[in-house]
C-alpha cells in the first residue's frame, strides 16, 4: 500500500490534489483506494471478523452476512452536532444548527491534524443514481472506516466505473470522514472506533463539501445519504432547479398493467419502508406495488413538466425492530442474503434477531452490547435503531425500472406524520399552493404521548433534519415549481396513526395503506367519484374506497375523517409560531393559505363529518 498518490487509479486532477492534501492533514499510515469488487468487499470483511468488528453469521441461515455492534455511545445520527455553515447565517435558516465557516474549519484542522494515525485511508468513489444518469452526482468519501466502506458498496454504486467516469476533470462532491480516533504505535484498535468527545457533521453548501468527524454510525458517516444526497442535493436542486427529497419511490401496478408512481415523505422512523413494500391486502387481487426506493428521491421537472424522479441511492438502511414477514416480508427477503446488521441481537445458532422479529421470544441471546440476554432481563435485546443494510436489487418487490437513467414519472406526491388527533386518514390538496402549504405544516408525534399530551415536532416536508439551506427558501423553490410547471402531481396528506378514544390506532394501517392509495391513483386517473370539500381539502366518501376483506363501518371511516374545528383552528394558529420563525423570508403565500384555513374553518360545523 501506499502513502502518496503516484500509482492513483485516476488521472482526475481534483480528486488526485484532494486525496493528497487530505493525507498530509490526516497522516494515515496507508492509502487505498476503492475498486468495489466483490473480492475486496469479502477481504475487508474478513479483516473486520479478525480485528472483532464483524462477527460472520451462520452461513446457512443468512449467506454472506454480519452482525456488527457499535459503540452504546454511537447509535444514530447526531443533530444536534450536524451544521450548516453557510457564509451568512440567515442562508442555513432557523431550523439549522450554524456556524461560521471559517471558524469552523479551525476546528476541523485541529481535530483533523493526525486523525488517521495508525489507520487506512480509504478512497470511496460512488455514484448516487445510475452511473450515466442526468439525475446522477458522484461523490467521493474519504474514510478511515472499512466498515463505511462496506457500507458504502451496498448503498450506492462504488468503485472503480466511477473513477472511470470521472475522468480527468470530471467533478464531484468531496466527503471527508473520519471516526476520530488514531492509534499509537502498538495501541491495540477497538471494535467500533468513535470519539466520545467531538462529534462534528458538517456540511458547506457554498463548497458543495462535506466534513463528518467522530462517528461511525448511519447517515453521521454513509455521507452519500443525508450529507450528500439530502443536505447537500438540496441546495444543488434550488440552483439547478429539482428536488432532492426525503421520500420514499413506489409503483402501483393495476391488475391491467398499468403503473403509476408516487413519491411519499413521512418523517424518520415513520413507516416509509413499510409503504415502500406495501403487499396489498384481500380485496387488491392482481394489484401489486413495486418498490423504487424508501427513503431518498431526486426529483427533476422535464420541459413538458412531468416530474421524473431516481432513488440515489442503491440499498436500504432500514429500522430492524418491528420488522417481520407479517410487517414487512419483502424486507425481510431482502435481508436474506448479503446483509450487514447493526446493533441487532445474536441468536445461539448465529442469526440475528431484534423485537418484533418473530411471536415467540429466543430463550437466549447476545444482546446488542455483546452481553448475555434472555426475555425477563428487562433490556431491550436489539437498539430500537438497530438498522439493516441490504442491497435493493434482492428486494422480491423491486421495480423492473428502479435503475431506469431517466427516472419514473411521478403522479402524486403524499406526505404523513404520526399525528394521533385532529388530522383524517387522507385529504387532497385544493391545489399546488395549499398541497405545499400542508406538506410544510406537517408535524409528528416524537414519542407514543397519552392523548391530549402529545407533543408535536413540526416536520416540514420530513426534511427538518435534511434541508442544506434555509427552509422558507425551499417552501419558496416548491412554490416556483407551481409557477414554472403546468399539471404537476396533485398533493395528499395522510395519516395512518389517528387514534380512538382509548388511544388504539383507529386504522389497521400497513397493507390496509393500499385502500388509501388506490384512492388516490384513481384520483390521479380521473376515475375516483367527485369528492367532497372539506375544509382542508378534497376528501373521499366512505363508498369512494374499497373495503372487501376488512371490516370497517362507515362509522369508524365518520370517526378517522372528521375534523373538529376546535383542535383544526388550534392547529392553525399554532402553526403561527413556525411561520414566524422565518421573518420576512417566509413567502407571502404561506401565511395567505393559512388564514384561507382559518376563514374555512370559522364557517364549519363544529364537528366537519365526511359523508
Ligand atoms: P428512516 O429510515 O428512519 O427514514 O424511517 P422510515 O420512514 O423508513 O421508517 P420505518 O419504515 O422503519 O418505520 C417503522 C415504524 O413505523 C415502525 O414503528 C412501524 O410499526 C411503523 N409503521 C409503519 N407503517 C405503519 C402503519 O401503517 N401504521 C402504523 N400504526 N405504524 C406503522
Ligand atoms: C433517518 O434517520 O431518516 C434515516 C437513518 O434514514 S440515517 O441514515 O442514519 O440517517
Ligand atoms: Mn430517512
Amino acid at each position: 500500500m501506499e502513502q502518496d498518490v503516484s500509482n492513483a487509479p485516476t488521472t482526475n486532477r481534483k480528486l488526485l490534489r484532494w486525496v493528497e492534501e487530505v493525507a498530509s492533514k490526516c497522516k494515515p499510515d496507508n492509502i487505498y483506494w476503492c475498486d468495489g469488487s466483490q473480492e475486496e468487499y469479502d477481504r475487508l470483511c474478513a479483516e473486520m471478523v479478525a480485528q472483532g468488528t464483524f462477527i460472520k453469521l451462520n452461513e446457512q441461515k443468512r449467506p454472506n452476512s454480519y452482525l456488527c455492534r457499535s459503540d452504546p455511545a454511537d447509535v444514530a445520527r447526531v443533530e444536534d452536532r450536524t451544521f450548516i455553515c453557510t457564509e451568512r447565517r440567515e442562508d442555513a435558516g432557523p431550523t439549522n444548527n450554524w456556524m461560521d465557516p471559517k471558524e469552523m474549519k479551525a476546528i476541523l484542522d485541529r481535530l483533523l491534524d493526525g486523525c488517521m494515525r495508525g489507520r487506512t485511508l480509504y478512497v470511496v468513489p460512488f455514484s448516487m443514481g445510475p452511473l450515466g444518469s442526468d439525475i446522477s452526482h458522484i461523490g467521493v468519501e474519504l474514510t478511515d472506516s472499512p466498515y463505511v466502506v462496506v457500507s458504502m458498496r451496498l448503498m450506492t454504486r462504488m468503485g472503480s466505473a466511477v473513477l472511470k467516469h470521472l475522468g480527468e476533470d470530471g467533478s464531484f462532491v468531496p466527503c471527508l470522514h473520519s471516526v476520530g480516533m488514531p492509534l499509537e504505535p502498538g495501541q491495540p484498535d477497538v471494535a467500533w472506533p468513535c470519539n466520545g468527545e467531538n462529534k462534528y457533521i458538517v456540511h458547506f453548501p457554498e463548497q458543495h463539501s462535506i466534513v463528518s468527524y467522530g462517528s461511525g454510525y448511519g447517515g453521521n458517516a454513509l455521507l452519500g445519504k443525508k450529507c450528500f444526497a439530502l443536505r447537500i442535493a438540496s441546495d444543488l436542486g434550488r440552483k439547478q432547479g429539482w428536488l432532492a427529497e426525503h421520500m420514499l419511490i413506489l409503483g402501483v401496478e393495476s391488475p391491467e398493467g398499468e403503473r403509476t408512481y408516487v413519491a411519499a415523505a413521512f418523517p424518520s422512523a415513520c413507516g416509509k419502508t413499510n409503504f415502500a413494500m406495501l403487499v396489498p391486502p384481500e380485496g387488491f387481487e392482481g394489484w401489486k406495488i413495486r418498490t423504487v426506493g424508501d427513503d431518498i428521491a431526486w426529483i427533476k421537472p422535464q420541459a413538458d413538466g412531468t416530474l421524473r424522479a431516481i432513488n440515489p441511492e442503491a440499498g436500504f438502511f432500514g429500522v430492524a425492530p418491528g420488522t417481520s414477514l407479517k410487517s414487512n416480508p419483502n424486507a425481510m427477503r431482502t435481508l436474506e442474503r448479503n446483509a450487514i446488521f447493526t446493533n441487532c441481537a445474536l441468536t445461539d445458532d448465529g442469526d440475528v434477531w431484534w423485537e418484533g422479529m418473530t411471536d415467540e421470544v429466543p430463550a437466549h441471546l447476545i444482546d446488542w452490547q455483546g452481553k448475555d440476554w434472555t426475555p425477563d432481563c428487562g433490556r431491550k435485546a436489539a437498539h430500537p435503531n438497530a438498522r439493516f443494510t441490504a442491497p435493493a436489487g434482492q428486494c422480491p418487490s423491486i421495480d423492473p425500472a428502479w435503475e431506469s437513467p431517466a427516472g419514473v414519472p411521478i403522479s402524486a406526491f403524499i406526505f404523513g406524520g404520526r399525528l394521533s388527533r385532529t388530522f383524517p386518514l387522507v385529504f387532497e390538496a385544493f391545489d399546488w399552493r395549499q398541497g405545499v402549504y400542508w406538506a410544510a405544516t406537517m408535524g409528528s408525534e416524537a414519542t407514543a404521548a397519552a392523548v391530549g399530551q402529545a407533543a408535536i415536532r413540526r416536520d416540514p416536508f420530513a426534511m427538518l433534519p435534511f434541508c442544506g439551506y434555509n427552509m422558507a427558501d425551499y417552501w419558496q423553490h416548491w412554490l416556483e415549481l407551481g409557477d414554472c410547471y403546468q399539471n404537476l402531481p396533485r398533493i395528499y396528506r395522510v395519516n395512518w396513526f389517528r387514534k380512538d378514544e382509548d388511544g388504539r390506532f383507529a386504522w389497521p394501517g400497513f397493507g390496509h395503506n393500499m385502500r388509501v392509495l388506490k384512492w388516490i391513483v384513481d384520483r390521479v386517473h380521473g376515475r375516483a367519484p367527485e369528492p367532497v370539500s372539506s375544509p382542508f381539502g378534497y376528501m373521499p366518501r366512505y363508498e369512494d374506497l374499497n373495503w372487501e376483506g376488512l371490516d370497517f363501518s362507515k362509522e369508524q371511516f365518520r370517526r378517522i375523517m372528521d375534523i373538529d374545528r376546535g383542535e383544526a383552528v388550534a392547529e392553525a394558529e399554532d402553526q403561527e409560531k413556525l411561520f414566524s420563525e422565518f421573518g420576512p423570508r417566509l413567502p407571502d403565500e404561506m401565511e395567505r393559505e393559512r388564514q384561507r384555513l382559518l376563514e374555512r374553518l370559522k364557517e364549519s360545523p363544529a364537528v366537519w363529518q365526511a359523508a
